[in-house]
C-alpha cells in the first residue's frame, strides 16, 4: 500500500482555487521534496494529507485511507508544521516537547510513564539532542528546536514523516548536517518523507524525488530529470525559489520588471550548469551564490 495516493485533488477557499487538479503518488521509502513559490499551495497540500484541511474534491489516500477518516492509521503519520515564529519564552524543556508527542500515543487520560520518558530521550538522542534534553526550548537555536520538533514527531513511531519548511531557522552552515540527519532517520526508522521547501538546490541535492507545485502540479520527477528551463518558464515572475551552496548556478529568470514587481525576489537560478558556462549575473543567490 502506498503511503500517499492523490488523484485530481482540487481545493477552493472562498472562491479562490488553491489546489488545481493535483495528482501525485508517493511510494514507500521515498524522500520527496515539494517545492514551489510562496503561496503555491505546499502547506495546503500537506494539510490535506494530514486531515487538517477539508473541503477538497478528488481522491486522496494516505496508507489506503481517506485523510478525513484515518482511524488507526493516524499514528503512522507525523507532521511537523511550518514554524511561523520562534517563541522564545515557551516554558518547556526539549524533553517536555518530545513527551507531548507521546501523549498522542497514550491519549490524555493515561499518565506518561518511565517508558515514555525513555522513548522520548531515545528520540532526542536520535536527532543528536540528548545533551540539550533539559534545556528550555526558548534557549535553543532554530536548528536545535527543529530537531526537537522532529523528535516529537517521531516518538509515536510513524511511517510517514511530513515536514513543512523544516530548514526555517536552521543556519546556512548546518543545512547539510540537517539533511544528513533526515537521511539517517529515514534509513533507521524505515520512513517515507515528504518535505516542503522553497530551496530548489537543497531539495534537488538531497531528495530522491522532486514535485513542483504552484497551484497546479508542474513536475514530479527525479532531480536529475528536472527541466529547469521549463520550471523557470512556468514559475515565472514573483518566484522565490532561492538557491545557494556550492553548485554552479546560472540565473535564468531575472528581468527589470521582475525587480520592480518583486524587489526581494532573487529570481530562479538553475543549478547543474557546468562551471565554465555563462557567468552569473550578481543576483542574490545566498552566501555562495553564483560561485562555481
Ligand atoms: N485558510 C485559508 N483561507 C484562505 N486562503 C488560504 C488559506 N490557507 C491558505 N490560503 C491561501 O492558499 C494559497 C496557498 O497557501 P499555502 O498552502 O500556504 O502556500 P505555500 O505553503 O506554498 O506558501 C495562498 O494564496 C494562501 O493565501
Ligand atoms: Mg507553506
Amino acid at each position: 500500500m502506498k503511503p500517499v495516493e492523490v488523484k485530481n485533488l482540487s481545493l477552493a477557499i472562498d472562491g479562490t482555487v488553491i489546489l488545481d487538479d493535483i495528482t501525485i503518488d508517493v511510494n514507500d521509502g521515498e524522500f520527496v521534496g515539494l517545492i514551489g513559490p510562496n503561496g503555491g499551495g505546499k502547506t495546503t497540500l500537506l494539510q490535506v494529507l494530514v486531515g487538517v484541511v477539508r473541503g477538497w474534491t478528488g481522491e486522496v489516500r494516505v496508507f489506503g485511507r481517506s485523510p478525513r477518516d484515518l482511524g488507526p492509521s493516524r499514528h503512522l503519520i507525523a507532521y511537523v508544521a511550518q514554524q511561523a515564529s520562534q517563541a522564545s519564552d515557551f516554558p518547556a524543556t526539549a524533553l517536555d516537547v518530545v513527551l507531548m508527542g507521546r501523549v498522542a500515543v497514550r491519549g490524555l487520560v493515561r499518565r506518561l510513564g518511565l517508558d515514555d520518558r525513555a522513548r522520548a530521550r531515545a528520540m532526542l538522542d536520535a536527532v543528536g539532542m540528548s545533551e540539550h534534553a533539559d534545556r528550555p526550548v526558548g534557549d535553543l537555536s532554530g536548528g536545535q528546536r527543529q530537531r526537537a520538533l522532529i523528535a516529537r514527531a517521531l516518538v509515536a513511531s510513524p511511517r510517514l514523516l511530513i515536514l513543512d519548511e523544516p530548514m526555517t531557522g536552521v543556519d546556512r552552515g548546518a543545512e547539510e548536517s540537517f539533511f544528513d540527519l533526515l537521511a539517517k532517520l529515514k534509513r533507521e526508522m524505515d520512513l517515507t518523507i515528504i518535505m516542503a521547501s522553497h530551496d530548489l538546490t537543497m531539495v534537488s541535492r538531497h531528495c530522491g524525488m522532486v514535485a513542483c507545485i504552484n497551484r497546479q502540479m508542474h513536475c514530479h520527477s527525479r532531480p536529475e530529470e528536472l527541466d529547469y528551463q521549463k520550471l523557470a518558464d512556468q514559475f515565472g515572475r514573483h518566484v522565490e525559489l532561492f538557491i545557494h551552496g556550492n553548485v554552479p548556478h546560472r540565473v535564468v529568470s531575472r528581468h527589470e520588471d521582475d525587480e520592480a514587481a518583486a524587489p526581494a525576489c532573487p529570481g530562479i537560478v538553475c543549478p547543474q550548469v557546468p562551471p565554465d558556462a555563462e557567468a552569473t549575473g550578481g543576483a542574490d543567490t545566498g552566501e555562495n551564490g553564483g560561485q562555481p
